[in-house]
């Protein structure tokens, strides 16, 4: 996959891509960073890339010639058909489901904003999609490209291996992952939950499944109202509020069926509907 960022800082992003699963693809050919600069791009001895908003007001806004001839090489860089995307705190959300769309393309052109932001005529006419990664303002699109960059690259076949495959993170399916636990068995913090010792391995699925049930009911009950239930998964969140009201009536958002046995302190919050 190609992606290429249009910004005041390009190295920025590709600092932010040069770590872990996302610094590997790009070692591997998996994914190929390219980084244009409007300044490059900009005329006159300074090089301008911003000016005063027209009406009025704070800031500066970045001018359309510099990023359009950006625009124009980055296509021309390379044949293949590139989605135009600007990061926008008025954008999209950023969801799973959308970093699975856009991992599923060849080509992404991520055009980055400073200052006010874009001339709006460049928008309109070069633009196919505007994505915000929250509800803040940021001083500039670069966090919010690399934040595309690292969750799209993770998803391209091949980039992560085996061990720590997407399918069950959060949100895959509708609803948040089951908490992990590892070595040692024993800890002053607690123990682990004895089902992921056992070896059986239909009860650890359904000991998982009832935890990312749950889970989703007390931190985000608003996905349980998008995602589709089986009758099974419904059977499985009423026994986990059942264990979790005779556990820790007063447990939360941070409660496992499993943990608040063990430390009924770590509640956060109470769900009581
Ligand atoms: C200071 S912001 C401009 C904010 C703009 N005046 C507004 O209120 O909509 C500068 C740049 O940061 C980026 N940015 C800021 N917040 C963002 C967010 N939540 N998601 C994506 N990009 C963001 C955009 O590229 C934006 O052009």
């Amino acid at each position: 996959m190609r992606i290429d960022v249009i910004s005041l800082f390009p190295e920025f992003v590709a600092q932010c891509a040069a770590f872990g699963v996302v610094g590997r693809a790009g070692e591997r050919g998996l994914l190929s960073l390219h980084g244009w600069n409007p300044r490059d791009y900009a005329e006159g001895n300074y090089r301008r890339v911003d000016d005063r908003p027209f009406g009025g007001g704070p800031g500066m806004v970045m001018l359309i010639e510099p990023l359009r001839a950006s625009l124009r090489a980055a296509r021309d860089a390379d044949p293949a058909p590139a989605k135009v995307i600007y990061l926008s705190p008025q954008g999209a959300p950023l969801t799973q489901a959308k970093v699975r769309e856009l991992a599923g393309r060849e080509r992404l052109i991520l055009l980055c904003g400073r200052y006010e932001g874009v001339d709006e005529r460049l928008i309109q006419a070069e633009v196919d999609e505007e994505i915000s990664i929250g509800d803040y303002v940021l001083s500039g699109g670069e966090l919010a490209a690399a934040v595309v960059v690292d969750a799209v690259a993770r998803l391209r076949e091949g980039v992560l291996n085996d061990a720590e495959s997407a399918v069950q993170d959060s949100f895959e399916d509708g609803l948040l992952d089951c908490p992990h636990y590892t070595r040692p068995v024993e800890h002053e913090l607690g123990p682990v939950p004895g089902v992921l010792m056992s070896g059986n391995h239909a009860q650890i699925a359904r000991w998982r499944r009832m935890q990312a049930l749950g889970r989703t009911w007390q931190r985000r009950p608003d996905l349980l109202d998008e995602a589709t239930l089986s009758k099974a998964d419904r059977k499985l969140l009423a026994e986990f509020r059942e264990q979790l009201a005779v556990a820790a009536p007063d447990a939360g958002a941070n409660a496992t069926v499993d943990s608040v046995a063990v430390n009924p302190g770590c509640a956060q919050g109470t769900r009581n509907d």
